[in-house]
């Protein structure tokens, strides 16, 4: 009987996986996975089926939630680290309950577990995939070994607006290098196999997040179609087709449908259209928060809407735990929809082996917390994510100076692990000040000034002396890590408190002044710029930020970060970013307002689009970052002039170290689509490589772009690359270069 019974699953299994319109799985599912899940599936109970719906925050005592494991009520927790208490709601769990279904623990493991890596903007700082997946690999072995088999991570919400304070938790502006960072980072989480260190990643948040109205978190946004496809859908396809298991529903509006309840950004793309077959989870109470929108009437509505929007898994509004079984009795919701959600749900827990493995080796576990090897693959990503703004000449620094070491940053154990940071322990924090401390036994002096980023201390008296006393002054400012994340936006983006009242007191002291700034996000600092012969950026570095920042200032290591967002002038010239539309009036150097004569007539300036105080530039575009030494690009190059729709581009370049010091260049490849069925950006990039070149090194270099990539979706809908006229740069920011023109026919 038995086996009839598993043949008729098996057939069930395989007609599924042939007729749910998807080819195949994004997971990496199995026959076998299926199987499994369908054989559960059958002997649960509707109430178990919406238990499993169900996802809680566990702080406090395990035996709280010992009564609701035992009835299956509970599906997933997070907020919960401690192997110990993880056990044992594993073991009510598995061995408590009827089917001993375990939990998926989930946590926001965005930018390290224990060891904190840079935050993931100055991850996307270092234009190297590899690097972040090596840290995500980090993370991953650590939150594991404590029972997280689930991280809320990566992040992809592209954000063009730095008042919004989660541009910190992304890669930044760009559609193209959010995708390489997301792919990078679920690789990474999940590993090249699934075994007990893979923990499921979860890209979020779906969808547009990041173009919340003025930068205000939460705010509404109101993306077309077309832009959602042309950039910011892109990345989550790109991080799905990596394998991603998991996705979260975000809290904006998009064109006034909130996203948990938004059937065409979740059915039809992510499952239509993707094939998507892993596991959608709300963000935080974002159905309720439906009730708020004004887009349901009460937890039993905005349930409905969830649900059958194809959401699978609440976290913290309970409406589905509440509300589910009467929407399905009452014909609201059909049972169809609930096995899917638990189907998705189930698959993740039988592919992590949750179901073989639920629990974790306590002692083991210690172990693997800030392993040698985990501090040092974080202090390269900070190493490869700084970037040199400016540079005098002064830098690198020569040992045997007596230094002057100060400012809010220069020993912010906390701040510098940046937003995010829940499992982080500051006292593993290595400071700046540490760092040149041990580096430099008895020549560093240290006199704060200022003892924390938003400090107004007015008076420097005790700074300036100390900086009489030495031959340079390292000045480390920024942020603390609460003026960036979740719900931390800022309206103004100057250095807080009085930090440039304190740059310009080290400037008076005629003293060489090399300033950091750790921050979250690009602040505007064009007018401290002035007073410092030199400045290296460090999005909030993590744990090993000190000896990082050492190697980099005394010239150990040469810096190769690149901006992954536009830095403005003012926080005015928000939103402005490199990938813009050309508009009908292009500026064209028009007049600016110093220059403006007086009773100028009213069209005497030149009607363009730019700001008569700002004009039509950032301070630093995307891409930018100096180096101690100096590149020069040459025989820049293209294999043909016309390519049809199929072909291949190969671009080939010498790129030359011309200066003294060996380093790495982030050679950047952009395309410009010169007349589309609709307009396009004057610049999009296509492909970046870091090339490590010894001082006085050349090299000639071949990259291969499909002409494919060059595919939008037009005014017809489709996605597909149109014929006509492009333009090709090959430089080490998005505004230099000269372009390379070619046609597809
Ligand atoms: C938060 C965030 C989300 C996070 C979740 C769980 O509100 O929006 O990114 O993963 O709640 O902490």
């Amino acid at each position: 009987m038995k086996s009839i019974r598993n043949l008729y699953l098996s057939a069930l299994v395989l007609l599924l996986f042939s007729c749910s319109g998807q080819q195949g799985t994004t997971v990496g599912s199995t026959p076998e996975v299926e199987k499994r899940v369908e054989k559960l599936l059958s002997q649960m109970t509707l109430a178990e089926k919406i238990g499993q719906m169900n996802q809680v925050s566990a702080g406090g005592e395990v035996g709280n939630y010992a009564d609701a494991l035992r009835k299956g009520q509970i599906g997933s927790i997070l907020n919960e680290v401690d192997p110990v208490k993880l056990n044992e709601f594993q073991r009510l769990a598995v061995e408590e309950s009827r089917l001993g279904i375990p939990l998926l623990v989930g946590r926001d493991v965005i930018h390290g577990f224990h060891t904190i890596f840079p935050i993931p903007l100055g991850l996307a700082a270092t234009f190297d995939p590899a690097l972040v997946e090596e840290g995500a690999r980090v993370a991953a072995s650590e939150a594991t070994a404590q029972g997280v088999r689930w991280t809320f991570s990566p992040m992809l919400d592209i954000a063009r607006d730095p008042r919004w304070g989660r541009i910190a938790e992304g890669s930044g502006e760009d559609t193209y290098l959010d995708a390489r960072m997301g792919e990078a980072m679920v690789r990474g989480y999940q590993g090249t196999s699934l075994d007990s260190t893979s923990m499921a990643a979860c890209v979020k948040h779906f969808v547009g997040y990041g173009a919340a109205e003025g930068g205000r978190d939460y705010n509404s946004t109101f993306l077309t179609e077309r832009q959602l496809r042309n950039v910011y859908l892109p990345p989550f396809e790109a991080a799905i087709k990596a394998g991603a298991m998991t996705l979260m529903t975000s809290f904006n509006d998009n064109d006034g449908v909130p996203s948990t309840a938004n059937a065409f950004v979740v059915k039809d793309v992510l499952r239509g259209e993707w094939g998507f077959d892993g596991l959608v989870v709300t963000d935080w109470d974002s159905m309720g928060e439906m009730i708020d929108h004004g887009f349901g009437e009460d937890r039993k509505d905005v349930a409905e809407k969830a649900v059958n929007a194809g959401v699978d898994m609440d976290m913290m509004t309970f409406g589905f735990l509440s509300h589910l079984e009467e929407l399905v009795k009452n014909g609201a919701v059909s049972r169809k929809s609930i096995d899917n959600a638990v189907r998705n749900i189930l698959r993740v827990k039988v592919m992590l082996g949750l179901f073989e493995h639920p629990y974790v080796d306590v002692e083991a576990a210690k172990a693997v917390q800030y392993a040698p090897e985990h501090l040092a693959s974080a202090q390269k990503s900070v190493e490869e994510s700084v970037i040199l703004l400016k540079n005098s000449g002064v830098l690198p620094l020569k040992g045997g100076q007596r230094i002057l070491v100060t400012g809010p940053m220069a020993d912010a154990p906390h701040d510098q692990l940046g937003t995010w940071v829940f499992d982080g322990e500051k006292a593993h924090t290595v400071t700046p000040l540490k760092a040149l401390q041990e580096l430099f036994p008895g020549k560093v002096d240290y006199v704060p000034g200022l003892t924390f980023s938003r400090d107004k201390r007015n008076n420097f008296f005790d700074v300036m002396a100390a900086a009489r006393r030495a031959d340079v002054v390292l000045v480390f400012l920024g942020e603390e890590a609460i003026l960036s994340g979740e719900a931390h936006s800022l309206a103004d983006l100057n250095l807080k408190g009085s930090q440039s009242e304190l740059l310009a007191a080290l400037k008076a002291t005629g003293k060489p002044v090399v300033a950091t700034v750790m921050a979250g996000r690009p602040l505007t600092i064009e007018r401290d710029l002035p007073n410092v012969d030199a400045m290296l950026y460090s999005f909030h570095p993590g744990t090993m930020g000190g000896p990082a920042l050492a190697n980099i200032l005394f010239g150990k290591v040469n810096p190769s970060g690149k901006t992954p967002i536009t830095f403005l002038r003012t926080v005015g010239q928000a939103p402005m970013y490199y990938s813009h539309n050309n508009t009908g009036r292009p500026y064209r150097g028009e007049t600016l307002l110093d220059d403006i004569p007086a009773e100028a007539g009213q069209t005497s300036l030149g009607n363009t689009s730019y700001y008569l105080d700002y004009g039509a530039y950032p301070l630093f575009p995307f891409g930018y970052g100096l180096s101690y030494t100096t590149f020069a690009y040459s025989g820049i190059g293209l294999d043909k002039e016309v390519y049809k729709a199929d072909d291949t581009i190969t671009v080939t370049f010498t790129l030359a170290n011309t200066g003294k010091y060996d380093g790495t260049e982030v050679a950047q490849v952009y395309i410009r689509d010169l007349v589309g069925s609709i307009t396009r950006p004057v610049k999009e990039l296509k492909a970046f490589e870091r090339v490590s070149l010894k001082a006085g090194e050349s090299r000639t270099l071949t990259v291969k772009i499909p002409v494919q990539e060059l595919a939008f979706v037009g005014l017809d809908g489709v996605k597909k690359v149109e014929a006509g006229d492009f333009q090709l740069w090959v430089a080490g920011d998005s505004a230099s270069g000269e372009a390379l023109s070619f046609k597809v026919q």
